[in-house]
């Protein structure tokens, strides 16, 4: 559904979602899909800006994945702030903000090692079909976050799938992950450019984070 009130739109379904992007790509435009968890900072500022130099229309997508929180890890109580990101991917110039309510549900016992498991278990959508990246996923940030690249992967996916984009754009402060969805991209065919921009720093040189925020 398109909030008509705001000057971007905002979709919640994949329908309305994919049905906009398929008609800008219908009039010759490129797609860049940004994908974010919210509370935007200027680090994701830099990749809309990125997007834009790459293809004639950028969607955002704004979504806090539950699937790669594990169950110590606070999903709930991790930051949201859609109005602010709204006006700040608005005056970024981007053209389109995707911000389903649920992009995954688990059935029980399919999400073994995260906290979807036990949360969103009895939903009648709920799904069990997961991607993961075997042997990039596993170092580094998969060794103390074994759940991590699974979720984001699925969820990468789910969001290639609907936003239909020619480029994404990530950031490579979170470089394993970007090299993970690289490979994901490269293993499974997806039509779709991956483009990893540098690191943004605070003028005290630490990286742009929401965690260092
Ligand atoms: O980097 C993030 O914010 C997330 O891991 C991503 C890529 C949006 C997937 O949920």
């Amino acid at each position: 559904m398109s909030d008509e009130s705001q000057e971007l739109p905002v979709f919640t379904t994949a329908a309305d979602m994919r049905a906009w992007v398929r008609k800008q790509k219908k009039s010759g435009r490129k797609v860049a899909l940004v994908p974010t968890m919210g509370y935007l900072h200027d680090g994701h500022l830099s990749l809309v800006k990125a997007a834009l130099e790459r293809a004639d229309v950028v969607v955002a997508s704004i979504y806090v994945n539950p699937t790669q929180f594990a169950a110590h890890e606070d999903f709930d109580v991790y930051p949201r702030n859609p109005d602010d990101d709204r006006a700040m991917l608005k005056a970024a110039g981007a053209h389109a903000v995707f911000e389903p309510e649920s992009l995954y549900v688990a059935v029980p016992g399919a999400g073994e090692g995260s906290n979807v498991v036990g949360r969103e278990t009895q939903h009648p959508d709920s799904h069990e079909t997961y991607v993961t990246v075997e042997r990039l996923q596993k170092p580094l940030c998969g060794g103390s976050r074994p759940h991590f690249f699974r979720g984001v992967c699925t969820v990468v996916t789910k969001l290639f799938h609907i936003c239909e984009p020619d480029v994404a754009v990530f950031g490579r402060k979170d470089y394993q992950q970007w090299r993970v969805i690289s490979r994901m991209v490269r293993d499974l065919d997806f039509a779709v450019e991956v483009v990893g921009m540098p690191i943004c720093r605070e003028a005290d040189g630490l990286a742009m984070s929401r965690g260092n925020s």
